[in-house]
């Protein structure tokens, strides 16, 4: 099994969740920019963690785009937002994700920072449920 987790952070959380997750599984990391369709050929499974700005997942665009290469992989989408995901705004936001994808990835939601808005929600442990399923336990 070979894994790409891609990230695309302004404020930097998903960047941060996405380092740890590299350091508790195998993978390759890189930024979404960078994770064109040839490149998505090498994997067979991809975790991606982006930001949620102004109701949208930032990498709704590229999941989108991307669909293609994708669909045939194991996807794990994580969006990373200043709201809970119990909170109707986080609902909303998923929301938005088509939902031909909405129901063949594996979606995470994780609370990020804005400022010193929620700093202490960002740690290494939030990402332990995100290495279990990758792992299989
Ligand atoms: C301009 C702006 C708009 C935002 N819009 C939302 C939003 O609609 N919903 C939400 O839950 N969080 C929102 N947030 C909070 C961000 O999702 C949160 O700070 C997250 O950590 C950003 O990811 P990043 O640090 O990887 O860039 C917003 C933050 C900013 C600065």
């Amino acid at each position: 099994m070979k894994t790409l987790i891609i990230y695309r952070s302004f404020l930097g959380s998903s960047r941060k969740y996405a380092e740890w997750l590299h350091e508790a599984v195998p993978s390759n990391l890189i930024k979404f920019s960078k994770a064109n369709a040839r490149v998505l050929e090498a994997y067979d499974t991809v975790v991606m963690f982006g930001g949620t700005y102004m109701y949208r997942p930032s990498l709704l665009g590229y999941v989108k785009k991307n669909w293609k290469a994708l669909q045939s992989k194991r996807v794990v989408f994580v969006t990373v937002a200043g709201a809970p995901e119990i909170d109707q705004v986080s609902v909303k936001v998923y929301a938005n994700v088509p939902e031909n994808i909405r129901t063949a990835v594996r979606h995470f939601h994780l609370r990020g920072k804005a400022g010193k808005q929620n700093a202490d929600e960002v740690t290494k442990e939030k990402i332990q449920p995100i290495a279990d399923y990758l792992l299989g336990k």
